[in-house]
């Protein structure tokens, strides 16, 4: 099968991204990770990308010419899906544009509820019983565009936030990969 070229923007662990990696190695599965985009020079993320000999590049978010620079990359790779696996940076509405439904998010909640950071502290608040992840399309508005996959389960009573995320970030390991087989095989 021809894959279709992906990119991953990561800022931190990079957990997502080791998952996405080990599975596009399938044959079946349509993409290929091609080049990572990290915005954080001490971000761990970027081993996975060193240790598979995936091209990566650290870029600045400050730096004002720091969309065309990262545009230009997409095209020098032919890429096709970006895939935001904890990238803590706003995409600009021009970036968007560009790239509309080509982007993906994943996000530890079940969205529409609790967009946004401090996900986990706010479930936990809110006296949730359910929780889980949410992927979904990058629109302008945050985590708001629509969901492509979802995975939950129930919180129990001695939970915090550390067992929250551990729980959720298991889900999220089948959730991603299942996300782009939609988009690819069922034309989501
Ligand atoms: C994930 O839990 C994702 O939902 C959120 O950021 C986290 C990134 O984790 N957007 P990792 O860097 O992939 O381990």
């Amino acid at each position: 099968m021809v894959k279709k070229n992906a990119c991953v923007f990561i800022s931190g662990r990079g957990s997502n991204l080791k998952n996405l990696i080990q599975r596009s190695r399938d044959y079946n599965f349509p993409i290929k990770i091609c080049l990572v985009v990290c915005n954080n020079r001490n971000a761990k993320g970027i081993n996975y990308a060193k240790k598979n000999s995936i091209p990566f590049v650290l870029v600045d978010s400050k730096f004002n010419n720091f969309d065309n620079k990262i545009l230009y990359l997409l095209k020098k790779y032919k890429i096709s899906l970006i895939c935001l696996a904890g990238y803590m940076k706003i995409i600009s509405k021009k970036f968007i544009n560009k790239f509309n439904k080509k982007i993906i998010n994943i996000h530890p909640s079940l969205l529409p509820k609790f967009k946004g950071l401090n996900t986990y502290s706010k479930i936990l608040k809110n006296n949730e019983k359910k929780t889980g992840c949410s992927v979904h399309f990058v629109t302008e508005k945050l985590d708001s565009g629509n969901i492509i996959v979802q995975k939950s389960f129930f919180i129990e009573k001695n939970d915090d936030e550390n067992n929250l995320r551990f729980k959720t970030q298991k889900l999220e390991y089948l959730a991603y990969p299942q996300a782009i087989i939609n988009i690819y095989r069922y034309n989501y």
